[in-house]
This record gives structure tokens, sequence and C-alpha cells, in this order.
């Protein structure tokens, strides 16, 4: 028995309106970002095994997934890329022919005030699957080079943004990115591009998924020399401060849920919005879940949109968009 009987927060939860009354976060449609995969070709729309309802899209489909998103009011989607052909520096991701300048131009003829945001990376592009151009003087297991590969990213994202990108979000996790990055745009006619820096990015299991889409797995090593460790909360802050300093205009961390910490430090200390990325394998997790009947998909992928909403993300990328979407309608 409390002494104090006056002091019962459950009171405040006994009926659905005082409920409503006293939410302080609410997860809308305006905080979602839905991230497609583009390939080649026409007609397309090929399954994702590890990412049940999510598929790789041709230029051509990825306008009526995109249309699908807009009607919704989802505001934006992020692009990734699936070349024909990968090679040593990616050339495809470079590339103004490159498959998202493609899809880019088509979405953005069909659907002007769609916020299209490309990701700007060479893993999927390059052979070795690593993010960057590799250095291997003896024709040996080589090195990333950080530097050789900041103009390359600079031209992907120049790329995107000749085609009509809204703004790009570079994922390499490259030092200098976003100042390379920012000058480029700038010395080319495109100082209002915003850029969406995947800041605290995680060197994760939970990418997993996403790699087999994209066919983007590094076929040696692993990419912890550049992506940061689990373990390094400030570290994250560090790599979000150069961010900014850099140029960023919006800050990213990812994946979300292991790090809704590393979300509430960076939403207390930066003004600028923040973003988190709700990765394919926080996706497969819950979907394999609910497959199995252990899980049920709606309530689980909700209360984790939610949970990082209430951490302070503004922007949350998600597979669930387009679902989350039509939720948040059956229950207004
Ligand atoms: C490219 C990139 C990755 C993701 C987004 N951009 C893969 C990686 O870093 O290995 C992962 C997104 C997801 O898992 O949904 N560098």
């Amino acid at each position: 028995m409390s002494h104090f009987p006056e002091n019962r927060p459950r009171r405040l939860r006994r009926t659905a309106t005082l409920r409503r009354m006293v939410r302080e976060t609410a997860l809308a449609v305006d905080n979602l970002v839905y991230p497609i995969f583009v390939r080649h070709g026409e007609g397309v729309r090929e399954p994702i095994s590890a990412m049940p309802d999510q598929f790789r899209y041709s230029p051509d489909t990825a306008v009526t997934c995109c249309r699908q998103a807009a009607d919704l009011g989802i505001p934006a989607v992020i692009l990734f890329g699936i070349p024909e052909n990968k090679d040593a520096s990616g050339s495809e991701g470079w590339s103004s022919q490159s498959v998202v300048c493609r899809a880019v131009e088509n979405i953005k003829r069909a659907l002007p005030d769609l916020c299209v945001i490309t990701d700007v990376c060479l893993c999927e592009y390059t052979e070795h699957g690593h993010c960057g151009v590799v250095r291997s003087p003896d024709g040996d297991i080589g090195e990333i080079d950080n530097d050789a590969t900041l103009p390359l990213l600079a031209r992907e994202a120049l790329s995107h943004v000749r085609a009509g990108a809204d703004m790009v979000a570079p994922s390499d996790m490259m030092d200098g990115r976003v100042g390379a990055i920012r000058r480029a745009l700038d010395a080319n006619g495109f100082s209002h591009i915003p850029i969406m820096a995947y800041s605290a990015k995680h060197a994760s299991a939970f990418y997993g998924p996403f790699r087999e889409a994209a066919g983007s797995a590094p076929r040696f090593g692993d990419r912890r020399s550049y992506q940061m460790d689990p373990a390094n909360r400030r570290e994250a802050l560090r790599e979000m401060r150069l961010d900014c300093e850099e140029g960023a205009d919006i800050l990213m961390v990812k994946p979300a849920l292991p790090c809704l910490d590393l979300i509430r430090d960076a939403a207390g200390r930066f003004d600028l919005p923040i973003a988190a990325y709700n990765v394919s394998g926080e996706y497969a997790m819950i979907k394999a879940a609910a497959e199995r009947g252990w899980l049920d998909e709606k309530a689980a992928a909700m209360e984790s949109l939610l949970a990082i909403r209430r951490a302070g993300a503004t922007l949350i990328l998600t597979y669930w968009a387009i679902q989350a979407a039509r939720w948040l309608r059956e229950n207004c």
C-alpha cells in the first residue's frame, strides 16, 4: 500500500481516451522513408528471400512501387542500386548511366513531389563487395583506400543529383566523405541539395538480409576497419560531430533498435534532424517470427517504430513503411 494514495499513475491509463490524452509520442506517416532496391530490366518485381514482401524493381516498376508509397502519404523513398556488372572500382556506381540514375529520372518524372533520396556507396558495385576501393599492391588481399574512394563517392552523388535526386545519403563510412560530397555538389550548382549522412553506422550483423538483396557481402574480410565497433558510444558521437562539421544536414544512426541509446544521445546533442535506419535484419527477425506465429507482426513492428520515434528519431527508414502507413490509416 502506498503512503501517498493520490500518487497513482494507473489513473491516467484507465480508459482509451485518457491514454490518448497523455500519449507522449506518436508515429506519423511523415516520419517514414521507404527503402527500395532497383536493378536493370523491365517489368521486374523480384522477391528478396530474406526480406519477405520486399522486391527488386526495374526502373519502370519502381515507379509503380513509389506511386503506392506516395498515395499512402509517405514523403520519401531511398534507392539502392544493383548493377549489371561489378568491377574493382564500382564503376556503375558513379556512372551517369547507372540503374539508380534511370530509376531517379523515371520516378521524378512521374512523382515530382516525392522526395527521392539515393544511397551513395560502392559496396553494391564493387566485385569485392567493400564500400571503397581496395589497395592491394602485391595482388594480395588489400586494405580499403579511404582517400582514393572519396572522389568516386563525390562523382556518384553528383550523378544521382544530376538525374534529379532530392537528397543523397552516403553510407560508406569513409572519413571525409560528407565534406567531399558537399564540395562537389556546391561546385556544380547543387548547393541546395541536402546530405543525410549515415554517421553512426555500426559494423552490424543485422545487415545480412540487405547484403543478400544487393549481392553486396564482402568477398574477403569484413567491414570493421571502416564501420564502427558496436561497443563504442563516444566514437559514435565523434563521428556525428565530424559529419556535422563537414556539412551534413541530417544525421543517421544505424541499426535502429540496437542503438536506441545513440539515437537518444544524438537527438539531445545535435540540432540537426536525426534519422534512424530500422535495417533489414530487424525487419527479417520479426517477419520470421511472425511467419511461425511467434509474434504479431503489426504489433511488434509498430512498437519498434514507436520506440525509435520515442528515442528521438524524426526520420525512420523502414521496410515496413508501406504497411505501417496502412496500419496508421486503419487506426485513425
Ligand atoms: C551500403 C549499405 C548497407 C545498408 C545500407 N547501405 C549494407 C552494409 O553496410 O553492409 C544496410 C541496410 C539494411 O540492412 O537494411 N553500405
